[in-house]
Formats: C-alpha cells, structure tokens, sequence
C-alpha cells in the first residue's frame, strides 16, 4: 500500500517537495507512462485542495494522421474532451507557446474550452523533452484564482522530472 499525504502545516514549497518527492518514487523504477500518468494524477488530486480536474493530455496524432494535437490521458475527475488541437483552449496554448498558463478566470481566456462547468480558474504546464513538447499537465479548480506563480513553479519541477518517464 501506498500512503503518501501532504503533511497538514506544509507551506507550498515543501508541498510541492513532497509532491515531487512521492512522484519520484512512485515512477523512479517505471517504464509504463500510462501507469506513471494515472498514479501522478492521483497524487496531484490527493496533495492539492480545491481541484475538480487534475491530469494529463498527451501529445499524439490527430485520428485521421494529421498534425499532432493534445490526446486526453490519465485524470481525475469529470469526463473530458477527448482532443484539443495546439493553439486552441488553454492546454492547447500551454502546448503551443511551451510556456505554463495560469489562468485565473477562465471565462476570461479567450477560446477557453469548458470541459467542466464547475471549473473556474485552471493552471496549465507544459512537459517538454529534449525542448519539444510532449503532454501537458492540466490542473482545474472551481475557485477563481486558485493557483498562483508558486503552483507553476511547483507543478513545473513535477513536470521536469517526468520529463523522461511518461
Ligand atoms: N479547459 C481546458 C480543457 C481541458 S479540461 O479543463 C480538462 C482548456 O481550455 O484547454
């Protein structure tokens, strides 16, 4: 049994240690990304409060082997879009500008795509290898405003050490 659990007085740098910490561990010895993927979802979901969505788009082919687009990936929460095409919503511009968004009011973000009518502001990371993009790591909350640069950063380092294991 796994039990990993945020201690209750972490500040967010040491939340997010232990959230790398505990990602580390679980995906150290790993080759599987589907497996990688879905255990860091959860712990993204156990580690963070006020989420309604916490997972992953991966970068893959478009069904008629067209340009590459985001493909839903391991999650939790509501059912999701399946595809969202580079540029489009704020996965796709996390995607295409390689850059994190953090997004405080989403009704806000131009072309925002609502996956979930509860979601109110949404924090965005792009996972790049060797400087292309491979999957982003998608993170909703129905409080406006939920995330701050602390939470980019944070959700940045996660997503450097996964870097080579999903
Ligand atoms: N809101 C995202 C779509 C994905 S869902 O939030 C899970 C977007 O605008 O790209």
């Amino acid at each position: 049994m796994y039990d990993f659990k945020p201690a209750a007085d972490a500040d967010l740098g040491e939340l997010y240690r232990d959230l790398c910490a505990a990602a580390d561990a679980l995906t150290a010895d790993e080759p599987d990304a589907v497996a990688n993927m879905a255990n860091v979802a959860a712990l993204l979901w156990e580690f963070l409060p006020d989420l309604n969505w916490a997972g992953f788009y991966r970068v893959g082919p478009a069904k008629d082997g067209g340009a590459d687009e985001l493909v839903l990936g391991p999650f939790v929460g509501r059912p999701a879009c399946i595809r969202i095409p580079f540029g489009k919503g704020v996965c796709g511009a996390a995607a295409e500008s390689r850059a994190a968004q953090l997004v405080a009011d989403v009704h806000a973000f131009p072309g925002h795509i609502a996956c979930d009518a509860a979601s109110a502001s949404e924090l965005v990371v792009p996972v790049l290898r060797d400087g292309a993009v491979i999957a982003v790591i998608d993170l909703d909350s129905p409080r406006p405003a939920r995330f701050t640069q602390a939470d980019a950063e944070g959700v940045s380092a996660l997503a450097e050490l996964l870097s080579a294991r999903i």
